[in-house]
């Protein structure tokens, strides 16, 4: 008998072939008639099948009566037309075989529905609820979808290094990666002797991929990397994981303009294989979670994203006579609040802010002449703030290193970064995704924690 999944016995199609399906049970009901309807879901799309059991089955009184959420189950049986309501299909049970019992008394997703907080305590099962289910195959498919995009224009899938030496941020939020034994560590001069740990130097997590990817851009051409990304900053919020996941193309030949449309198309193709290939989970997500998510969405797939300065989106927050918790000023970063104010109430869709004040941004931006700002940008998107962090890089070896000391970092660490200026220098651009941000976008999940598998953030990495 041949296996198939939850999703393809529900399609018409399937109606009179003999099938194997082999899943969770959510729910059993008796009818008086003698026989049990089991509600069953083996994570292969939101719904369930209904599968009959008769009152006939071997052990109809010894085990599928028996039978409550959470117990693994095989069932062989005919597909048939489903005369109940809101399903076209069921399976007529010809053999019901109990995998694992799951005990009703202390199995803790019950028909009640539970916090998310509460979820993520339970993070080896919220998978087998409704939300999770939907979040991860959403998940999924924007995964494939980065793939075939930059796959499909040619760009190169390099692997950047997960331990580095160098603060790509020069932001100091890295994750130190030692074999020293913290208890005692070696000393010379009063000071930890690295060159007695593993890597004979201090070694970190990476915050990004850029700076090595910029290697491959400078000489293979286009290409992305996407990966696992490191943070140590201590911010306890709903948009900040210290484990995450980033997309980071890096483009030779280049420049600000291109960049931002780069990331402009990308996010659009994201978006319309989401609403192509997720209808029924989204769906979900805008009855249950946020009720604007499919609107939002739609409406984004065909609309231009606006481009507007720094500059000019600091004079909107200043002339917007809006009250906000932190001071407007030309100089500072935008807060979330100011983000907020510009995406959701002013221009009411995603928007990209380009040329930021250069004291703000890391050392790697490309220098405007104004000597002020430097060639950055961030997509802003609706209640997530910035999801894609970007700029055409500093070609120039002079003023890259002239950089570099401004804030406070040796250019000697960076010696290789800086041959790249020093040998056939180019033109080039990149930028980073937060794969999670982009989630939250889509999924309107509010919280950054449930939209990973196994969230790390300060004081929590159980699972
Ligand atoms: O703006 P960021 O810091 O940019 C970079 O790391 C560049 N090196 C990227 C590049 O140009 N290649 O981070 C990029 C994106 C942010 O826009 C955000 O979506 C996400 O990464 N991000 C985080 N997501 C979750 N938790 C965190 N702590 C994040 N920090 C950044
Ligand atoms: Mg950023």
């Amino acid at each position: 008998m041949q296996k198939i999944s939850v999703r393809s016995a529900l399609s018409a199609d399937q109606v009179g072939n003999q099938v194997k399906l082999e899943g969770w049970v959510r729910t059993r009901r008796d009818s008086k008639a003698g026989f049990s309807f089991i509600e069953l879901n083996d994570g292969s799309c939101m719904g369930n099948i209904q599968v009959v059991a008769d009152g006939n089955l071997a052990n109809y009184e010894s085990e599928v009566k028996k039978l409550s959420p959470g117990c693994s189950v095989r069932v062989l049986g005919e597909i048939v037309a489903s005369q109940g309501k809101g399903q076209t299909t069921e399976v007529q049970a010809s053999e019901v075989h109990v995998y694992g019992w799951a005990d009703v008394e202390t199995y803790p997703l019950q028909k009640k529905r539970h916090t998310m907080e509460k979820l993520r305590e339970w993070a080896h099962l919220r998978t087998r609820t409704n939300t999770f289910g939907a979040v991860f195959r959403v998940r999924n498919c924007v995964s494939r979808s980065i793939h075939n995009f930059f796959q499909e224009r040619g760009f190169l899938y390099v692997h950047t290094p997960i331990i580095t030496a160098s603060d790509c941020e020069g932001a100091g939020e890295m994750f130190k990666v030692t074999t020293l034994d913290l208890e005692a560590p070696p000393k010379a001069d009063g000071k930890v002797d690295y060159t007695q740990d593993f890597f004979e130097r201090p070694s970190f997590l990476t915050v990004s991929g850029q700076l090595e990817g910029e290697i491959f851009a400078t000489s293979l051409g286009n290409v992305y990397t996407f990966g696992p990304t490191f943070r140590a900053e201590n911010s306890n919020t709903s948009r900040h994981l210290a484990e995450f996941w980033m997309v980071e193309p890096e483009m030779a030949f280049v420049d600000l303009e291109g960049n931002m449309q780069v990331a402009e198309d990308f996010i659009k193709r994201i978006i319309s294989d989401v609403l192509n290939d997720c209808g029924e989970d989204l769906q979900f997500f805008n009855d249950r979670i946020d009720d604007t998510v499919l609107s939002t969405l739609t409406s984004m797939a065909d609309s231009e994203f606006l481009r507007v300065s720094y500059t000019d989106a600091i004079d909107i927050l200043l002339k917007s006579g809006q009250k906000f918790d932190y001071k407007v000023e030309w100089g500072t970063d935008l807060q979330s609040e100011h983000e907020r104010f510009l995406t959701e109430v002013h221009f009411k869709r995603p928007v990209i802010l380009h040329d930021y004040p250069r004291s703000i941004k890391p050392f790697y931006m490309r220098c405007n002449e104004d000597g002020k700002t430097v060639r950055a940008m961030d997509v802003l998107a609706p209640k997530v703030g910035e999801i894609i962090g970007g700029s055409q890089r500093e070609e120039r070896l002079d003023v890259l290193e002239q950089r570099m000391q401004e804030q406070g970092l040796n250019p000697a660490d960076y010696w290789w970064y800086l041959e790249l200026r020093k040998y056939g220098t180019i033109p080039h651009s990149g930028f980073g995704l937060g794969l999670e941000r982009i989630l939250q976008f889509i999924t309107g999940m509010g919280n950054i924690r449930d939209v990973i598998p196994f969230p790390r953030t300060p004081g929590s990495a159980e699972f």
